[in-house]
């Protein structure tokens, strides 16, 4: 397989780890976590008609509907006062867990990073199963949760002290960093584990409580996450899931006492989200961390080194089956390399494995369900006649044959294609400045990747390229916890960027008392 022997994953070669993962699926879906607070109304009988939640695997979910050990919400209730019971609950939390030292959240979060460690196979075959995720995929997966639970705890215990400002009439002044309240994260199911806990446990050590919803596709990995991070230490009440749809969602950011808003999807939701919050005159102003989508390019000179050139495009556009807010979606081609650097692309394809996740051999598994499914098989048939290249793929199941697109002009793609389809189109010599412009143009700034030997072309890059994330000559997903801050600009998101050193700092209220002395 192309991509594991690129993985710097030391899990990967951890046999008894990759044994058999259909029978550690199975025993998943058969083990009891022993304290998961789902809400279970929102998983009654009709759950289609009240929630809008497809779920993707009924019988796993069942069974951890089953394992429920707290029931918070009666079952039948509808949704909007289930929120509202909820946001109620993790406000009556708030006051003790704000009180608690930074120091004893941060430890609640270092335990819960070695609980994840410690099921890091339940985990993986709970996000092969329910995200259709590669086993490499849900291997890095647990492995950034851990990493975000490390992260944020240690910025935590160094950066979320009070500090001493110096007083200049002699008077002390202390500025502190503290819980504004209730915040709400919302995840996307792409990141159902890393994303959704990120964001969680951001805004729990830094001193707020917090309904967490993930995204209706994987509420299965999200419970079994409370459930640890409920080992680990954290009060039920400070932490409460809410699964549901985009209803739900809505509820929860149109409550008033929500004191702040984690966003992780679509730039589409993110601005529904931006204007619900202004909806209410008499509500406080809110802060909104947003991190969308983006229509990411790799520029690729003449002096690129193609075999690398080729290694990283593969791995950036069809890497998680495309499902990645980072993965490449336009490849910018120098036109005097275009058409050798294709041929081997295309070569470099004909050896993808694309199958059932659950086999460490695959390279791309199918997309998350049927709808992204028929709006990605729509377009790719749309786009028939200018196909580059595509490869086989099983019929049975949501497997979208990766596929290369040649465009004749960047304006022809205005929409983030969240699959493995890739558009490729060409610059000419000496266009360089031009060509960043056109990428900045399109308004999304998440990552650019550069393929180029001549150090004044990454300079130039870097200067005028307005992402987040820029990648010279490596692929361009993938980042990696504090050593990678992540997140975009313009339609792409706010910032602050995940996993990086200011990011806890926004889920605070930052309040300064001076004092005469
Ligand atoms: P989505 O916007 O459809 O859903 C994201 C979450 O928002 C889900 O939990 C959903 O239920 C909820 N939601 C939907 N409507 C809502 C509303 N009106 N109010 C409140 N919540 C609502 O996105 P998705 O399809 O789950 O995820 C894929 C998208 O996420 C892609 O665009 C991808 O680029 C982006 N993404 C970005 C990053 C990043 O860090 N920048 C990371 C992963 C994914
Ligand atoms: N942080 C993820 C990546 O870099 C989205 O691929």
């Amino acid at each position: 397989s192309s991509f594991v022997h690129q993985l710097a994953d030391e899990h990967l070669s951890d046999a008894e780890l990759l044994a058999d993962p259909a029978e550690k699926i199975a025993k998943v879906g058969g083990t009891r976590h022993p304290s998961i607070p789902l809400p279970i109304d929102l998983f009654g009988a009709d759950r289609r008609n009240s929630t809008g939640i497809d779920l993707q695997d009924p019988p796993l979910l069942e069974e951890v509907v089953k394992t429920v050990s707290k029931l918070p919400f009666t079952p039948g209730k509808a949704v909007a006062p289930d929120v509202g019971a909820a946001v109620e609950r993790a406000q009556a939390a708030f006051p003790a867990w704000a009180a608690t030292p930074v120091d004893e959240r941060a430890a609640c979060l270092e335990r819960l990073a070695d609980l994840l460690e410690a099921q890091r196979g339940e985990l993986m075959a709970i996000a092969v199963q329910e995200a259709k995720k590669t086993i490499p995929d849900a291997l890095g997966e647990v492995r950034e949760a851990v990493d975000f639970c490390r992260y944020y705890a240690a910025r935590a215990r160094d950066g979320l002290m009070p500090i001493e400002l110096p007083g200049p009439t002699g008077e002390r002044n202390v500025l502190r960093m503290e819980g504004k309240g209730v915040w709400a994260t919302i995840a996307p199911w792409n990141f159902p584990l890393a994303i959704f806990l990120g964001q969680t446990v951001a805004a729990l050590v830094a001193g707020n409580t917090v309904i967490a919803k993930p995204a209706p596709q994987t509420p299965a990995i999200a419970g079994w996450a409370v459930g640890l991070a409920q080992e680990a230490g954290i009060p039920d009440d400070a932490l409460i899931l809410l699964p549901g749809g985009p209803e739900v969602g809505a509820a929860i950011v149109a409550d008033p006492r929500v004191a702040g808003i984690a966003f992780t999807g679509s730039t589409a939701t993110a601005k529904k989200i931006a204007r619900s919050l202004l909806d209410d005159d008499a509500r406080p102003l809110v802060p909104l961390i947003a991190e969308t989508g983006g229509i990411n390019a790799m520029i690729v000179d003449s002096t690129a080194l193609p075999e690398q050139v080729v290694q990283d495009v593969v791995t950036s556009a069809f890497r998680s089956a495309g499902q990645r807010c980072s993965a490449l979606r336009v490849l910018l081609l120098q036109e005097e390399i275009a058409e050798r650097t294709l041929e081997m692309l295309s070569g470099a394809m004909d050896s993808l494995i694309v199958g059932d996740p659950a086999d460490p051999r695959t390279d791309v598994g199918p997309v998350i369900d049927g709808s992204a499914f028929t709006r990605l098989m729509d377009y790719r048939q749309t786009m028939r006649a200018h196909w580059v290249k595509t490869v086989d793929a099983p019929t049975e199941g949501f497997f979208v044959p990766p596929t290369v697109i040649r465009l004749n002009d960047l304006s022809e793609l205005n929409q983030e294609w969240f699959g493995p389809l890739l558009h490729v189109a060409t610059w000419k010599a000496g266009e360089l400045e031009e060509t960043v412009a056109r990428v900045n143009a399109k308004g999304f700034g998440l990552t650019m990747g550069l393929h180029s030997r001549i150090a004044r072309a990454a300079e130039t890059v870097e200067a005028l390229s307005r992402v987040g994330n820029l990648y010279v000559n490596r692929s361009m997903i993938g980042a990696i916890v504090g050593s990678q801050p992540f997140g975009g600009e313009g339609l792409s998101g706010t910032g602050p960027k995940a996993g990086g050193p200011h990011y806890l700092h926004r889920f605070t209220a930052e309040r300064v008392t001076s004092t005469d002395t």
